[in-house]
């Protein structure tokens, strides 16, 4: 049977079914200090619970996502599941699932399942969903894999793993290449990035008056798509705002950082600002992914957002997939992706 990735999945359960856990999963536990209480991790591609089974036996509260039902039905059938093991299951495309904040993301030989162009959305999901001092934990396929090139999958050289982990402390970061054999028999050349990665203490969360005078000093300080009339937005926009989902900052320390505004009356992303001296770290795509999930979550299935041409800004929303779709009466470009 020649292998892909939409067939032969149950033979790749059988042939894995005695397996370990993966050992970047075993050293992502490893550094998590031990603290009562129950932790939630998020398995993408979770198979029949290679990984899952054993967070579940650590305790863990674990959401298994996973497209093919067949796995998610040997999952729940296996004989070793812990008797009050905290397992929910989601059958889903992992780039279209919704999960909750997470301790643990793990997806071991999963996200190159994930076509390309629902890549970067996709991983920012998973930076967004990570609590502070959550980790991630998984494999990424290098260009010189046996698979690179196959429709539907994503690959990344080391420059764009390193530029993933933008803002995250890379705790394992280790390149394989060796000639093998696939679980179900197949030769192939394998480059792999093993990863596991912590988010450090800043997180995502609503945005509350007391937050304003700040937020007015970032959108002030910005050099790019600067505002020209502070007036210009009303006292009852920002209220509106507030009062309902859709405004969020970054709070590190205490101190805010950055702040998104997303519109779930049009579908637009209305603001999506990071402090200067602060940009590189991850703080706008982790905003820009709530921005989008509340879009998501609103019913939107696409968005739109304006932002001037030739900026950095401009690059971040290309790269992640957004497409010019014209330009504003002020000349701004309007861009539109799906959600
Ligand atoms: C190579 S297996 C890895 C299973 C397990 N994580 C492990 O380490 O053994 C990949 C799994 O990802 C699932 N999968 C593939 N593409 C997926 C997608 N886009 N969304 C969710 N699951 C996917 C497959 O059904 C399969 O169970």
């Amino acid at each position: 049977m020649s292998e892909n990735r939409s067939t032969g999945w149950t033979a790749y359960y059988d042939a894995t079914a005695d397996r370990p856990p993966r050992r970047t999963l075993v050293e992502a536990l490893a550094r998590f200090p031990a603290v009562p209480g129950v932790r939630q991790a998020v398995d993408l591609g979770s198979g029949d619970g290679r990984d899952t089974i054993e967070l579940l036996r650590r305790g863990w509260a674990v959401l298994a996502i996973d497209s093919e039902p067949r796995a998610l039905e040997r999952l729940r059938a296996r004989p070793d599941l812990p008797a009050a093991a905290k397992l929910e299951t989601l059958c889903q495309r992992f780039e279209e699932a919704s999960w909750p904040e997470a301790d643990l993301v793990n997806a071991s030989f999963a996200l190159p399942l994930c076509p390309p162009e629902r890549f970067p959305a996709l991983w920012a999901r998973i930076v967004a969903a990570l609590k502070p001092g959550g980790r991630f934990a998984g494999q990424l396929y290098g260009p010189r894999d046996g698979w690179a090139g196959r429709p539907g999958m994503t690959h990344h050289d080391r420059a764009a793993v390193e530029h993933l982990l933008d803002g995250l402390e890379a705790e394992i970061l280790e390149e394989e290449e060796s000639d093998a054999v696939t679980p179900r028999g197949q030769p192939k050349h394998w480059h792999i990035f093993h990863v596991v990665a912590r988010r450090g203490g800043g997180f995502v969360r609503r945005a509350r008056r007391e937050d304003l005078s700040r937020i007015s000093e970032i959108r002030l300080a910005v050099r790019e798509n600067r505002l020209l009339d502070p007036g210009s937005i009303t006292e009852a926009e920002v209220t509106w705002f507030l009062d309902n989902p859709g405004f969020w900052v970054w709070e590190e320390h205490g101190v805010v950082l950055g702040f998104s505004a997303a519109d779930p009356r049009n579908g637009s992303v209305w603001a999506l600002f990071v402090d200067p001296a602060q940009e590189g770290r991850g703080i706008g795509r982790a905003l820009f992914a709530t921005a989008c999930d509340v879009l998501r979550v609103a019913g939107h299935d696409s968005a739109t957002l304006n932002t001037s041409e030739g900026t950095r800004a401009a690059r971040f929303y290309h790269a992640q997939g957004w497409r010019e779709i014209g330009r504003s009466s002020k000349g701004e470009l309007i861009l539109q992706s799906e959600l």
